[in-house]
């Protein structure tokens, strides 16, 4: 896949169907947890984004064999050769991280190379090291690489600093296989660690309470395959489609969306004056955008709260509403970094700290070259180029395919006059 650039030109109101994948987020811990058993594991509703080809690479090179089509990773991890994530994919891909506590648990040690910090942030990993730590396992650092060994973990209460997602992904997995039972307090409580722990539970572990601040893992002698698990829709990739058709007065029905994990999204959206219409049932949200959205005030928090993975998104959103928004980063401290590229488009905002001011009434939209940062960034600047007058270009679209599938594809498909060209 060629990353590009991006064109896009605004002024287009998306209207139509558009199919929700599955969530990069619950995928990625879900091909590592496959480390824990070894046998032939089958994942369906994969999406098809390059974060996903690098886990199936870090398993691979772990000595499993995996292949990838229609959206279902089959993986083997009968014959796993070395129990070490090597720094040139741990840089690619900081979830690599999700191999060290399952290898631990599975084969009694471990090396990962120890993620540096990144575009949003230092983003450090001791509550996963203290984690496993209080499981048994004796930690070290050593040339760049943390070293973990344990002859079987052992179950203990953990309570964690932090709600950390992927944090509480590892120690619920090197817990599965602990003697005894472990209780993780102050876990994280986001949808993916509940589609985990039912993963793992079909795998044969003993969980309850993912999707709490607290659970308890009752640890057994061994798990066997997963077999025809389906990953759960991406709550973030739908936020984002509803983000961009109300900025754009678009009429959008999302299908295998679930709406019951955008409650927080859902709500700013309607208090901006988003039409939204959720059928739980259906896994359908309609979104009909008004005229003009009105400001609002988003603080990003962990689950249940506003994502941080939709605040560049929201920022988008309310660079012409009607007054003065304010937007809080409260997860990343330095996850405001698509400023400067809504800045140069004439969005008018301003930022202390990890606050920023939008004021609606101040900007002018107009089409420009911009370069995404993260992930997350780039789908904002894809609706500022939407809400925008002219044409935008987006460079450094290397992230956007990290983690969205065929999004180009899908809003073209809806009327967004957008399309790749495919020199950067
Ligand atoms: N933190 C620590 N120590 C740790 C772990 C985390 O201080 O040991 C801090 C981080 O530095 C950060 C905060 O805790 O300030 C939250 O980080 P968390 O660990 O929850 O994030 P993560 O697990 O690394 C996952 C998602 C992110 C998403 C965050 C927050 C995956 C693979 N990644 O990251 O997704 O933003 O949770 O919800 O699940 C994205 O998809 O664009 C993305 C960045």
């Amino acid at each position: 896949m060629r990353p590009g650039r991006l064109i896009i030109k605004g002024g287009c109101r998306p209207v139509g169907k558009v199919e929700i994948s599955g969530a990069k987020n619950a995928a990625l811990p879900l091909l590592m947890a496959t480390l824990l058993a070894k046998g032939e594991h089958r994942i369906s509703n994969v999406p098809d984004v390059t974060d996903v080809h690098t886990a199936k690479k870090l398993l691979e090179v772990l000595g499993a064999k995996a292949t990838f089509s229609d959206q279902t990773m089959t993986i083997d991890t009968t014959a796993l050769s070395q129990t070490k994530a090597p720094d040139e994919i741990v840089r690619q891909m900081r979830a690599s991280i999700l191999a060290l506590g399952p290898l631990l648990a599975r084969f009694g040690e471990a090396e990962a190379a120890m993620p540096g910090g990144c575009a949003i942030g230092e983003r450090p990993v001791n509550i996963h090291l203290d984690g496993l730590s209080a499981l048994g396992a004796m930690i070290g650092v050593e040339k760049g690489y943390i070293r973990a060994k344990a002859n079987r973990l052992a179950g203990a209460r953990i309570r964690l600093d932090f709600p950390t997602v992927t944090g509480t992904e590892n120690l619920m997995m090197a817990a599965t296989l602990a003697r005894g039972k472990t209780i993780i307090e102050n876990a994280a409580q986001e949808p993916e660690i509940v589609d985990l722990s039912s993963a793992l539970n079909a795998m044969g572990a003993q969980i309850s309470g993912a999707g709490t601040e607290q659970i308890k893992i009752e640890g057994v002698r061994e798990l066997h395959p997963l077999q025809d698990y389906e990953v759960m829709g991406d709550r973030v990739e739908a936020g984002t489609f509803l983000i961009a058709a109300a900025a754009t007065r678009g009429d959008l029905l999302l299908e295998r969306a679930n709406s019951e994990y955008l409650i927080a999204t859902t709500a700013l959206l309607r208090q901006a004056g988003a039409v939204i219409e959720a059928d739980p049932a259906a896994r359908t949200i309609r979104v009909k955008g008004p005229e003009r959205l009105k400001s609002i005030h988003v603080v990003t928090a962990p689950y249940p709260g506003f994502p941080t993975d939709l605040q560049a998104q929201m920022m988008a959103a309310v660079t012409t509403a009607n007054g003065r928004s304010t937007i809080r980063e409260e997860i990343f401290e330095n996850r405001l970094m698509q400023v400067k590229e809504m800045q140069k488009m004439g969005a008018a905002i301003t930022v202390r700290g990890n606050m920023a001011e939008v004021n609606g009434l101040a900007s002018s939209l107009r089409g420009s070259e911009v370069r995404a940062m993260d992930l997350r960034a780039s789908a904002s600047l894809i609706i500022l180029g939407m809400m925008a007058e002219g044409t935008t270009e987006i460079t450094g679209i290397e992230h956007l395919d990290r983690g969205y599938e065929r999004i180009e594809q899908k809003l073209a498909a809806v009327g967004v006059d957008i399309s790749r060209l495919d020199i950067s």
